[in-house]
């Protein structure tokens, strides 16, 4: 579209220039705005921005503008002795007014128990991964839609997984240790290091930042039970939007306690956060559950009753199997999902049946996302 596209008419609106394109959309840049987003400013190689917004007054206006073979918008500034060259096709993808009017179409793809009819959809094959970008990209998009992908028949080696996760980025470390190993130990210091069956969970809820994106590699899982869970919380968090508003605005309203003492560190960690975050759209950004990790309740008085009986229901569909989907992880399988989004547990395990031993890391968001945009050449 921006090939074409062309101005028919400029003006100058007091504080903003108003243009008119040819398919009849119509926009306004502010000259603050204008000015400092200057591409003359912006370092060749650092792709940041010099200008400062400081070194000019507030009553900056173009001195005189004009359209330059409709391909360019050439602004003399009042100040500063500065002119301005804007690319038509940059300006039009960044207008402002267009942008906020286009409707919001969220990126997940929410699901619930009929996932399990559909696993192709949220599989890859490590080969393709590793040997191809555009089985990558298929990798990350699954994760950032879906919010979980298996990748099948991957190496299973010890600490193999580092290499198919280099494909992203680098690893968030914890103290856990990187990969933590998820095996039946004596005096676990965390209940996934037991055989016992886990309720569904985020991990590690009271850091300030939960890590964005867990990976759990299967290199031996022959002992009976110890089936994989999870639910999509975002699906059960919009269950509640839809469909009962009060548990929805108390558990987006509540801050509560999450708190971690783990005996082998000399630490105490507590986080505070709504068990149901939005972004910037009012779509889902995050959601923080975990029953083993809540602290003890301490929000005011006026708000326990109301948030306790949010936190039930909230509590009830996140383990009910209208949502759930359970597999087995085979020996192989790289079981990845959004840990701010996907609540995972397992079934119990008999470990004198066989062995199980999982390897898991953690990624941030930002780098699933990061390496997504760069892989399909978002223009910024
Ligand atoms: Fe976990």
């Amino acid at each position: 579209m921006h090939d074409t596209i062309k101005i028919k008419n400029i003006s100058n609106n007091k504080s903003s220039l108003s243009i008119e394109w040819n398919d009849g959309e119509k926009s306004n840049f502010n000259f603050l705005w204008l000015r400092d987003n200057c591409p003359s400013d912006i370092h060749p190689t650092a792709r940041e921005r010099q200008f400062n917004l400081k070194d000019v007054s507030e009553n900056i206006k173009p001195e005189s503008f004009n359209l330059e073979n409709n391909k360019k918008i050439k602004i003399k500034w009042s100040e500063g002795n500065h002119v301005s060259l804007y690319d038509i096709g940059w300006l039009r993808r960044h207008c402002y007014t267009i942008n906020n009017n286009k409707e919001y179409v969220s990126p997940y793809k929410l699901w619930d128990k009929n996932l399990s009819q559909n696993f192709e959809k949220i599989t890859a094959e490590y080969e393709e991964v590793m040997e191809t970008e555009e089985g990558l990209i298929k990798w990350l998009e699954k994760l950032h839609h879906y919010g979980i992908c298996i990748v099948k028949n991957t190496v299973t080696s010890k600490n193999s997984g580092f290499e198919i996760l280099k494909r992203i980025s680098h690893t968030r470390q914890t103290f856990f240790g990187t990969p933590f190993e998820v095996i039946n130990i004596p005096n676990p210091n965390n209940q996934a290091y037991t055989a016992k069956g886990l309720f569904n969970h985020t991990d590690l809820p009271y850091f300030e930042s939960a890590p964005g994106y867990q990976f759990l590699h299967c290199l031996v899982n022959d002992a009976t039970g110890g089936n994989s869970s999870m639910v999509d919380a975002f699906k059960v968090a919009d269950y509640f939007k839809k469909n009962d508003k009060e548990v929805f605005k108390t558990l987006v309203e509540t801050s509560v306690k999450f708190t971690n003492n783990d005996y082998t560190q000399e630490t105490i960690r507590i986080g505070h956060s709504p068990l149901i975050n939005l972004n910037k759209d009012n779509d889902y950004n995050d959601i923080r559950f975990s029953v083993a990790q809540m602290g003890v309740l301490d929000c005011a008085p006026d708000v326990v009753e109301k948030f306790y009986k949010s936190y039930q229901k909230f509590a009830k569909l996140l383990h009910s199997k209208e949502y759930l989907v359970e597999f087995k992880l085979e020996k192989g399988d790289l079981f990845c999902f959004n840990n701010r989004r996907v609540v995972h547990g397992r079934t119990e395990f008999n470990p004198n049946s066989g062995h199980r031993h999982l390897q898991g890391y953690y990624i941030d968001r930002d780098e699933i996302l990061g390496r997504m945009n760069y892989l399909k050449k978002m223009e910024l």
